[in-house]
């Protein structure tokens, strides 16, 4: 199983070029079965939840072409979907159980197949995950709903999906974006009140209106859709990854010296921004990125609580606290969104971090040093905490099991060994 080996302590100096954003990525390739006519999406991700996904469109009949897989270079891949016919309405267990965004098909296909058994996608690491959500929208456009033996089975009313009101208890960006896609093809106004206004929810929408949907109130908390009877096809770019951005920022900060992230835009992740900016970096945002500068001053603590967009995204929480571990004085560290999301705290104890949790909140005592250690990822987001920990740490740190990493981080080790890092994928 491949590996992580790096040596921490040097400086980062020089560009990363930030990736598509996998978040936006993942529902953009979903989108493509809303319509017969080619999708072509560019700055596609390298990423295996991309691969994965083009698995479960294909099993539906989604033709899927793409133009620069194994390209050397960094810029991202060109991908056209084509769901000339949509040929099985089922999304099998054994696909979808790996990846949760996939379960987002039923949406698409049940507003233009009319129907869709869909596994349900089952627990995941980082808290229970449930779909009531999903279940409430779609049966307010209609659609009839069962559970049976692990499958959500759902069917559009005669004539199709009709639009509704539809006022979510709680944020969710999964939700949100099913609906919105479903409610393109459905009879009728949708109106999604306090929708999810994530970038990526924005970057969809504004896909699926090049399509042809009729979509206002696009990054706000209400979005009303009025159904058309077919989309077509459209060329859209994927907008660049705020959670990559914002990982390499943290890792700038840390370690000290001065990077571009290049494509990144400060205001997909202004908060985040912020509170590194309290902690004591500089950043300034350019016409072609964010440059983040730390000279050899410490970082200083800040308490930081998620929230859904504009807050501070729960997919830099653990980043952050790598960062704190190393901050004078004491940070709390508020997790809101998911209930099981400090799974680094224990590896990053490895390091000598102090830290210490009693439910959602996480006390972190920085210490002046962190030193090399073996660790353990447990999630994509987890994992590239410990990275960023073990760039700053003295000595040799080594982070198994960095399957996780591949979901989520285009060539993280490229990236960062192009800026300074002495780090290498150790394979076998
Ligand atoms: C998306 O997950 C992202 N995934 C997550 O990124 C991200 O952490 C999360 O949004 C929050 O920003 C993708 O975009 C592919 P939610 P999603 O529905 O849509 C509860 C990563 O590392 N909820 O906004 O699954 C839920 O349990 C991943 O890239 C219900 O209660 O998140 C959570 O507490 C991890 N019922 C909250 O809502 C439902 O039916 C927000 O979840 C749906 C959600």
């Amino acid at each position: 199983m491949d590996r992580i080996r790096l040596v921490g302590g040097n400086e980062l100096h020089g560009e990363i070029p930030i990736s598509g954003a996998k978040n936006a990525a993942l529902p953009l390739m979903i989108a493509s079965l809303l319509t017969r006519e080619p999708l072509v999406l560019e700055n596609v991700p390298r990423l295996a939840d991309v691969t994965q996904l083009e698995k479960i469109l294909e099993n539906h009949g989604v033709d899927i072409a793409v133009h620069g897989r194994k390209s050397a270079a960094l810029d991202g891949q060109r991908m056209t979907l084509q769901a000339a016919e949509i040929v099985d309405t089922t999304a099998p267990y054994e696909l979808v159980s790996t990846m949760r965004a996939s379960f987002w098909v039923i949406g698409p296909l049940l507003a233009r197949a009319h129907e869709a058994r869909v596994s349900l996608p089952g627990g995941c690491a980082i808290g229970t995950r449930p779909v009531d959500l999903f279940l409430y929208g779609l049966r307010e456009l209609g659609a009839e709903i069962d559970i049976d033996e692990g499958y959500v089975v759902a069917r559009a009313p005669k004539g199709g999906l009709r639009g509704a009101r539809i006022n979510f208890p709680k944020v969710t960006v999964g939700a949100t974006h099913v609906i919105m896609m479903a409610a393109t093809l459905a009879r009728g106004t949708t109106i999604i009140e306090n929708a999810a206004m994530e970038p990526e929810v924005t970057d969809v929408a504004e896909c699926l209106v090049k399509m042809g949907a009729k979509i206002s109130g696009i990054g706000t908390r209400t979005l009303t859709i009025e159904g058309v009877d077919e989309l077509h096809g459209a060329t859209h770019e994927v907008v660049a990854d705020r959670i990559e951005a914002g990982t390499y920022a943290m890792a700038a900060a840390m370690t000290g010296g001065e990077v571009l992230l290049k494509n990144a835009k400060a205001i997909h992740l202004q908060a985040a921004l912020d509170k590194l900016t309290a902690a004591g970096a500089r950043v300034t945002s350019e016409a072609n990125g964010i440059r983040i500068y730390r000279n050899g001053n410490g970082i200083q603590a800040v308490d930081v609580e998620t929230d859904p967009f504009p807050g501070f995204a729960t997919d830099l929480q653990a980043q952050f606290m790598g960062l704190m571990t190393m901050a004078q004085g004491v940070s709390h560290i508020r997790e809101t969104i998911f209930e099981n999301r400090f799974m680094h705290v224990a590896e990053l104890a490895r390091f000598g971090a102090d830290i210490k949790v009693d439910g959602q909140l996480a006390t972190v005592t920085g210490v002046p040093q962190l030193k090399g250690a073996q660790v353990m990822a447990t999630d994509l987001r987890a994992s590239v905490s410990l990275v960023i920990a073990g760039l700053a740490a003295k000595g040799e740190t080594v982070v198994n099991r960095i399957y996780h990493l591949d979901r989520g981080f285009e060539r993280l080790e490229d990236k960062l060994s192009a800026v300074g890092a002495e780090i290498e994928r150790v394979t076998g």
